[in-house]
């Protein structure tokens, strides 16, 4: 049930989000150059309004070499002239905002790319000098030996050789994206600046990419270190003084206590990605057990009142296992990405559809899971619909494929000749879009995006979900996992069978509660005495039950 907001509760506005995550290159194109651009995104966004999103979250689109997909910036006001201009892009933001829909853009402030000027000017410049300190250089490639390399497919070290400036440079990333340093209050203040520059643009929030490694220090790992979440702090402040309602998401791919360091004291980040619940979600899956979906969420229960999780099952990168240990890791990959092209770095570059086999029952098991667990959903762009993946592409590029829109040339993404695409369309197989596209789901009524359509709907009819508490219940049966969502007297029950086997649980309730009736999904339950639920589920079956909608 929904509740009216206070002021108060109304600056808290992100618990409620409900986040599309979308890369302008690839949702539409609208000249017919091949490429996706901001005027298509506009022509697209009552397709995320209608499918229940109330937030979009963009994709870097600032003005880049694009060697990582626009992950290396090198100008940090400019619009990526493939995409549009400024006035393109803020002719977007008044569309979203005109449909009540928030929008978060990208900030990749740890490092840039080598042609930023930035860059350029720091190898030339003397020694010591504020400029030269623009980035972290070092004689040897043997400093700050404990920090692990994260794309370690294609990196050795973290030190690459620059002739020009005579020294090593440091990058946690591709060797073409040097780390800014952040030791150097100019970087901290020139970065503070571009924040600015882009709330007054009228955006309503910033993911704050690879955040976890801003400052590095001798005889650490050089992550999350207290030197990073003092200047968080700093950026936080910064931020809300020019507008309150601006919204910081840390992308910390970080072991569980790290993770929860970067909503500070309630005055750091206000949102933090689920790294640590993500992958133990495909691990119930996987093993048929409730039990890694149980301790990663208890685990991280307990979270300043202000913040609020942003939960996902799938986004651009690979789906990482950097943090679960080697055992798990090689687990998931035999479960998931069996053949050796499927894996990179440390993860799986795979799509959720692929990875669930294609099952229907599974994907509505993954995405009932998400939409219910305590945090933010961000969907990723296409999930909705199924879309599949071209592990033959590159990089992460095979999870970033062009938006499958209808079944004519293209997918309906683009008028441009087939080979002239920014990205490949997947055209083949059970996933090409002659048989997986948005027109033809919207006129199926029994569609996945229907029924993702339907699920955020319910949803988003209770408070619950984005605000209330979670309180795990006890189940007689490891295979299935059942839980309370509660907000002001708005009580949901929510139980899932996470095995491919039917399964029934005993579910203990709270006897003075009324019985429950389903929401979404199915399921037989019946109340017995004493508040006991007897409940039945199919395989991979899930429901969501209303028990109480008092305030
Ligand atoms: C982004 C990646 C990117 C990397 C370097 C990550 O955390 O999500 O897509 O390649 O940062 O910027």
């Amino acid at each position: 049930m929904k509740t009216r907001r206070t002021g108060q509760e109304q600056s808290l506005w992100y618990k409620d989000a409900v986040i599309y995550q979308l890369h302008v290159r690839t949702f539409f194109d609208s000249d017919g150059n091949g490429t996706g651009d901001f005027q298509g995104l506009i022509q697209k966004l009552d397709y995320i309004l209608e499918l229940g999103a109330n937030t979009v979250w963009i994709m870097p689109f600032f003005r880049s070499p694009g060697d990582d997909d626009g992950y290396d910036v090198t100008d940090y006001r400019a619009v990526d002239p493939r995409y549009g201009n400024l006035n393109d892009f803020r002719n977007f933001v008044s569309a979203a905002h005109a449909r009540g829909l928030r929008v978060i853009i990208e900030l990749v402030l740890n490092h840039t790319s080598d042609d930023h000027p930035w860059f350029q000017r720091a190898r030339r410049s003397e020694i010591g000098s504020t400029d030269r300190d623009y980035y972290v250089w070092s004689k040897n490639d043997d400093k700050f030996s404990q920090a692990r390399v994260i794309f370690t497919d294609v990196e050795n070290s973290n030190w690459t050789w620059d002739p020009i400036a005579n020294a090593h440079y440091w990058h946690r990333f591709y060797e073409h994206q040097p780390d800014l340093n952040y030791n150097n209050p100019a970087v901290v203040q020139s970065m503070i600046e571009v924040m600015q520059y882009w709330i007054d643009q009228d955006i309503d929030g910033f993911r704050l990419d690879a955040v976890p490694y801003l400052i590095e220090r001798e005889g650490t790992s050089s992550e999350s270190l207290a030197e990073t979440h003092r200047i968080l702090k700093r950026i936080r402040k910064s931020v809300c003084e020019r507008n309150p309602d601006i919204v910081l998401i840390a992308e910390a791919n970080q072991p569980t206590e790290k993770v929860m360091e970067y909503f500070g004291d309630g005055d750091e980040c206000h949102m933090a990605f689920h790294f640590p619940l993500m992958p133990q979600i495909f691990m119930a899956i996987a093993k048929g057990k409730g039990q890694p979906i149980i301790s990663a969420v208890t685990r991280t229960l307990d979270i300043p009142d202000s913040c609020q999780w942003a939960i996902f099952l799938r986004n651009h990168d690979e789906l990482s296992l950097e943090m679960v240990s080697d055992k798990d890791r090689q687990y998931l990959w035999s479960a998931y990405a069996p053949e050796e092209e499927a894996r990179i770095n440390l993860g799986i570059r795979r799509r959720l559809a692929p990875l669930m086999d294609n099952d229907r029952q599974r994907i509505e098991l993954m995405h009932a899971l998400l939409l219910s667990l305590p945090g933010s959903p961000v969907l990723y762009y296409g999930d909705e619909i199924g879309m599949g993946d071209n592990i033959a592409l590159a990089d992460r590029h095979g999870v970033r494929t062009p938006m499958q829109w209808t079944d004519e040339a293209n997918g309906g993404f683009s008028s441009n000749a087939e080979d002239d695409l920014t990205l490949p369309v997947i055209s083949d197989g059970a996933y090409g879009f002659r048989r997986v596209n948005v027109a033809s789901q919207l006129d199926d009524a029994g569609s996945l995006l229907n029924w993702v359509r339907h699920a955020l709907a319910v949803r988003s009819e209770h408070d619950c979900f984005g605000r209330g508490t979670c309180r795990i219940l006890e189940t007689n049966n490891e295979s299935v996992i059942s839980f309370i969502r509660d907000y002001a007297g708005d009580i949901v029950l929510c139980s899932f069978n996470l095995s491919s086997d039917q399964q029934a649980a005993n579910i203990q309730l709270n006897p003075d509660l009324p019985a429950p009736s389903v929401l979404l999904g199915s399921g037989d339950l019946q109340t017995g005495g004493k508040g006991l639920l007897a409940a039945t589920f199919a395989p991979y079956a899930y429901h969501w039950a209303l028990i109480a909608t008092e305030s």
